[in-house]
């Protein structure tokens, strides 16, 4: 475990993931834990400060999240937000917590009763409030540090002991000053320094995974991807050798991505890349296929075939490497219990397989990856990939596949991303690339009728893909798109762009 570190004990509030960021923004490790973790393991971890988050919940009804009161024991400062400040004022001695006549939703005016501790140096400023019940009485010890207008304990002290609750959302965006409030809490309360880094992180994952492979032998899937790129990486950086690449060239990747992961590894990196063309494979697999499911079924099951048979051959082999992220790890909570999921990039690959998953990037979040990505001197266009997914093209040539189709789709999409870059929006946009639909259109070049081919230009902003928003892009780089596609891809004579937001829509059309 990093040395200085937060522990975030997670009571399923929406903005758990987010309190884990912004205690990393500010150079200090963090981990999230359910509240359902026991006070034993909590103690082995050793963390420099715990913080409760916020809950859908109220303390005061049966069932409700709760805490060993034990923690409080451990004399390890807490802070406690929202939820976490009502279970802390329910749990110690002294505290009452109620409903509230009014609830508090949105923007309020903090006005700080204290200027110690978590809130030293901060002004009465504005923050964000989301809560229906609130704290009554602060418990014994404590004295109350901030109201607003409506609530009268809008915060809560304990400086002695280092206990600390606030019932507004520092961690969100609307909280002017929580950055400086979050950052009081680690830096003057927990003491810790915030020298967390990247450098730090590979150099500790690399001990860790050279202990964990011993003189065994490793093999990683490729995907062309940033996840099982960096991963691969920094195994290899690790154990050397011991690690074998293999990449499966389905033939649905965008134009030149095979290319550039053969040649960043194999060549520049000189990792051992077992390198599989299996592009017919599929193509055939694919024949006459035209429903999306089909198609993602046939294409999963084949990478897994592929995949067992080049591991297989190498022989002997005890462990895979998975770029699995901490989004992928940690599922906060529903309403009432928190649950820790795992995911795997490569579906039923381990279990199938009956190998030991080495899973470097399981602590990070996924712009941490490209930072470490970078760190490794990965070639920016690697690093900074947009998403995309697995079958790949397959599932953008709508209905059946075929590799005439699959070239037009290529050009046309090589369009896209070259204006896209060329116009500096590459990192803005979750995802922008072409659909090629099932159908022609009539159009006219040359004074000659066409029957042609249209081409669905998509491109999305979103932060996680649950729900994504058709960007707003400016008329002249649609037009120019527009206009090199009908002029450079044969067989193309009009092109669309696609206005419509997740839900109702989704990012791919298949
Ligand atoms: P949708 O189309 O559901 O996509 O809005 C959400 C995100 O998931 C990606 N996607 C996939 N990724 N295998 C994957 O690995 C798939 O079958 C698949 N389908 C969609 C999509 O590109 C977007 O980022």
């Amino acid at each position: 475990m990093h040395q200085e570190h937060i522990l975030i004990l997670d009571f399923g509030g929406q903005y758990s993931q987010l309190i884990a960021r912004r205690v990393r923004e500010a150079k200090v490790f963090s981990t999230i834990l359910p509240y359902t973790s026991s006070v034993d393991e909590i103690k082995k971890m050793a963390p420099s400060g715990i913080i409760f988050s916020g809950g859908p919940r109220s303390v005061t009804v049966e069932n409700a999240p709760r805490l060993d009161a034990e923690i409080f024991k451990l004399e390890i400062p807490i802070l406690g937000i929202c939820y976490g400040m009502q279970l802390m004022a329910t749990i110690l001695a002294g505290g009452i917590v109620e409903k509230a006549e009014y609830g508090e939703y949105g923007k309020a005016r903090l006005n700080i009763l204290d200027n110690e501790g978590i809130f030293s140096s901060i002004d009465n400023s504005q923050v964000w409030m989301s809560h229906g019940d609130h704290v009554k009485h602060v418990p014994e010890g404590f004295s109350i540090s901030a109201r607003t207008e409506i609530t009268p304990v809008a915060a809560m002290s304990n400086h002695y002991k280092g206990l600390y609750g606030v019932q507004f959302h520092p961690e969100v965006v609307h909280t002017i000053q929580g950055n400086n409030i979050i950052r009081n809490f680690l830096f003057k309360v927990c003491g810790v320094k915030g020298n967390w880094n990247m450098a730090d992180y590979i150099n500790d994952e690399m001990v860790e995974i050279k202990e964990k492979a011993g003189t065994g032998k490793v093999i990683s899937g490729l995907s062309g991807g940033v996840d099982s790129a960096v991963a691969s990486t920094l195994v290899h950086r690790a154990i050397g050798n011991q690690l074998h690449c293999i990449f499966v060239d389905h033939g649905l990747l965008r134009k030149g991505e095979a290319e550039e992961v053969r040649r960043t590894f194999a060549e520049e990196f000189n990792i051992p890349l077992v390198y599989v063309d299996a592009r017919k494979r599929f193509l055939t697999k694919l024949e006459g296929v035209s429903e999306p499911e089909e198609k993602r079924k046939i294409i999963g099951k084949e990478f897994i075939r592929v995949f067992e048979e080049e591991a297989a051959r190498l022989g002997d082999v005890q462990y895979l490497v998975q770029g699995t992220l901490y989004s992928d790890v940690i599922e906060s909570g529903n309403d009432s219990a928190a649950t820790v999921k795992s995911h795997h990039n490569v579906g039923g690959l381990p279990e199938e397989m009956d190998l030991q998953l080495i899973e470097p990037l399981r602590d990070l979040f996924k712009d941490e990856v490209r930072k470490i990505g970078e760190v490794l001197g990965l070639p920016d266009d690697m690093v900074w990939r947009q998403p995309f997914p697995g079958p790949g093209l397959a599932i953008r040539v709508i209905g059946e596949v075929d590799e005439e189709k699959m070239g037009i789709l290529r050009k046309a999409d090589s369009i896209i991303l070259e204006e896209i870059k060329e116009a500096g929006l590459y990192k803005k946009i979750w995802q922008s690339f072409a659909v090629l639909p099932d159908l022609r259109t009539v159009g006219v070049m040359g004074d000659e009728r066409t029957y042609g081919y249209p081409i669905i230009f998509r491109a999305v902003i979103s932060d996680d893909a649950m729900t994504a928003d058709w960007a707003r892009l400016p008329y002249e780089i649609l037009e120019r798109i527009a206009n090199r596609i009908v002029n450079e891809v044969a067989s193309v004579n009009r092109v669309v762009y696609d206005i419509t937001s997740k839900p109702p829509a989704t990012i791919e059309w298949e």
